[in-house]
């Protein structure tokens, strides 16, 4: 079948083609129907259907005879180390812990913070709460101790699994601390604590709280799958909304299975037994589909990378794990490729391996420049796939449908709309935009399996944030164009969401932040294009009458206030003292006109604005700081 017959096979009989994939999952008990309309524009997939994710991404490929297959690889640069669990190993490794955590009265329904590092240990405390029902939620080892903390109040875990410690090129990033610090800071309390030592920095326990995780599972009786509903939670994870609160996004378990089960082949045209890696991080949600639960489910190898595409220990890194693993299909964000070409232009390294297994490269995370698109295809000469999703879908909307049929390539594109998605560019005031015409992207409702069904904690958020601008349709926060042939561009975010090296962050987060200081009136925090990283965070704070201070020193507690606050991951490096802002005549704060300057664009003065005299100081705090930079300039 060619896209369009399976496209059009979907789109005339949505749940029968959901039914039929949904077959290739094994089932506690079949769903009876495969959509149900859970309240106005709401809906779940499989809900009466029972299933384990766990079964489903491990045991059951040892049950096939599978269980000598390698399914995950840790290939560690950072730490020099390499080792492989096979799917035999990974039941059995998977099931008495989850068997511990069940003796220290983890259950169904309950959840569980994962706070670790690049090891196959994250994979397996996400496995194991699967296999019990309980709730996972795994936050970015980048983020700071309040944002730890943010989502414990949130979440409310029973438990927190952590290691002692992430690496990261150059310094050890002590992870106990911080997480002794959230638990201080946050309302809420877990009864235990799991941690992880790692050989790099092993950590002293808390009395009481925290067990060791090799000590908790000494003796413990392995726990069998737990068959849970198909709308039950398989996980939540957090994601930058646009203000500093991040948002619970839920992701349900039949749908999950069923639609990520589907793109290994169809999207990256892998069989199972092959080896696939996502280079991303188990923090993100590239990490969770696609690192973790798709190539299981699918009976995969996967990769668990530890390590930078530069530095660790140098730009030929990506080529020797591919070579070395016989990786198939490869998936990161294009920041990395954009680190290696900056390190290795005429890829003198990547001469030195074999790349002869490898059949595509996939981009996705942050928007793909054809620069760095037509860079890794004439360095590879490996066609390269850009694809379009978001943490709130799970998994590809827009992509090469590759395992189907090849399409054409049409650099700048992320290709066409998966099953599932029907994608409409729409007006402000809901009318469709014709093709070739900017708008906001918008995907009309039920959204297809393993996409969220609402926000944990949030249902009025999720309604707000995502279904009530345009009724009918969920509002996917970009927007872009659709051509004559229903190729999809994304052009920009219509909220405060930024993209730096391929994280997603909220510029309103960062300004809650800056607010905060006690000399700060009021500020703005912008995105500003970044040649490797994409964007970068640039504050600006006007500071409360009567302040006296060297607004150098002020810039500078500001930049380590975000770092103490959000984490290092926001590189929030770029600040400077104004002593006012643009504004509009009703006080609204031209952000994007500020972003214009910084990039060095041209703009339209906005016709509502108050004084454009203002438009210089900020002219001059950009130039201050290095803004607009040329292109080609070092970074
Ligand atoms: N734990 C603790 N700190 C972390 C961390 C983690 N898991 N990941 C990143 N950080 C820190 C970094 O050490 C860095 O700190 P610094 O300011 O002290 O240098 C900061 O957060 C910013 O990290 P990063 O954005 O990774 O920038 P970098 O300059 O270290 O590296 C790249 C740049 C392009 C090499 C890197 O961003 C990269 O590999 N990106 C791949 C993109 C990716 O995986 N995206 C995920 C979605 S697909
Ligand atoms: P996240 O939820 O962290 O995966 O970030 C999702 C957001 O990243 C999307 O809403 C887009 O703004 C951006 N994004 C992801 N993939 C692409 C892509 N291929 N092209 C352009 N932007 C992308």
């Amino acid at each position: 079948m060619s896209y369009a017959e399976v496209y059009s096979a979907w789109k005339s009989d949505p749940e029968g083609f959901w039914m039929r994939e949904a077959e290739k999952i094994d089932w506690d008990r079949k769903p009876s129907q495969a959509l149900t309309r859970t309240g106005d524009n709401l809906y779940a997939w499989f809900a009466d259907g029972m299933v384990n994710t766990c079964w489903n991404a491990v045991d059951r490929h040892v049950e096939a005879g599978r269980g000598d297959q390698v399914a995950i690889i840790h290939d560690s640069p950072i730490t020099g180390t390499k080792r492989e669990i096979s799917y035999a190993e990974l039941r059995d490794r998977v099931a008495t812990l989850a068997g511990a955590l069940r003796a220290r009265g983890v259950g169904k329904g309950d959840r569980v913070i994962i706070y670790m590092s690049m090891v196959p240990e994250a994979l397996e405390a996400m496995l194991a709460c699967a296999r019990l029902g309980a709730i996972h939620s795994v936050v970015f080892g980048g983020f700071a101790a309040h944002e730890l903390a943010v989502r414990i109040d949130d979440a409310r875990p029973k438990a927190i699994i952590a290691a002692s410690c992430g690496i990261e090129p150059g310094r050890i990033v002590h992870y106990k601390p911080l997480l002794d610090s959230a638990i201080d800071q946050a309302v809420h309390k877990p009864d235990f604590c799991v941690i992880l030592q790692r050989e790099a920095a092993p950590a002293e326990l808390t009395p009481d709280r925290d067990v060791d995780w090799h000590e908790v599972q000494q003796g413990a009786e392995p726990a069998d799958c737990a068959p849970v509903e198909g709308d039950h939670p398989a996980y939540i994870l957090y994601t930058s909304g646009t203000t500093g609160a991040p948002k619970g996004v839920v992701r349900p378990t039949g749908g999950h299975l069923v639609a990520l089960h589907w793109s290994m082949k169809n999207i990256y045209n892998v069989d199972p037994g092959e080896v696939f890696w996502a280079a991303s991080d188990v923090g993100w949600v590239v990490g969770h589909s696609y690192i973790c639960y798709a190539p299981l489910i699918h009976g995969n190898t996967t990769i668990v990378f530890e390590g930078k595409p530069v530095g660790t220990p140098d730009a030929g890194t990506f080529w020797r794990v591919i070579e070395e693993h016989k990786v198939r299909s490869f998936f990161t964000a294009p920041t990395a490729f954009r680190a290696v070409k900056r390190e290795d232009p005429k890829g003198e390294y990547l001469k030195k391996y074999d790349l002869s297994n490898l059949r595509a490269i996939y981009l996705a995370g942050e928007r793909a420049d054809p620069d760095t698109i037509e860079w890794t295809h004439e360095m590879t000469g490996k066609p390269v796939y850009d694809h379009w999703w978001q943490t709130e879908s799970g998994w590809p909307m827009v992509a090469n449908p590759v395992g189907i049929e090849a399409m054409e390539v049409k650099i700048g594109s992320p290709t066409v709309a998966m099953p599932g998605y029907e994608i409409h560019i729409l007006a402000d005031d809901g009318t469709p935009k014709p093709a070739g015409e900017l708008g906001a992207i918008a995907i009309k409702l039920p959204l297809p399996p393993g996409t969220l069904p609402t926000l944990w904690n949030a249902p009025e958020r999720f309604e707000k944030s995502y279904l009530a601008h345009f009724p009918g349709y969920y509002e996917t926060g970009d927007a872009g164009m659709m051509d004559e042939d229903g190729y999809l561009w994304i052009m920009a975010r219509t909220d405060d969401v930024i993209n730096v090296a391929g994280h997603r962050l909220s510029t309103g987060g960062m300004e809650e932040v800056l607010a905060s200081h006690p000399d700060v009136a009021e500020c703005a925090v912008i995105g500003v294009k970044d040649e490797l990283k994409g964007q970068l965070p640039m504050g600006f704070v006007c500071l409360t009458k009567g302040v006296n201070r060297e607004p150098a020193e002020i810039e500078k507690e500001c930049v380590a206030l975000v770092r103490d606050r959000i984490g290092p991951v926001a590189a929030f490096k770029l600040c400077k003292v104004v002593d006012r802002l643009p504004k509009t005549r009703s006080g609204k704060i031209l952000r994007r006109t500020m972003a214009s300057i910084a990039d060095g664009e041209d703009f339209k003065l906005p016709a509502t604005i108050d004084d454009p005299a203002i438009l210089d100081e900020i002219r001059e705090g950009t130039s201050a700081m290095g803004y607009p930079r040329k292109l080609g300039e070092p970074v």
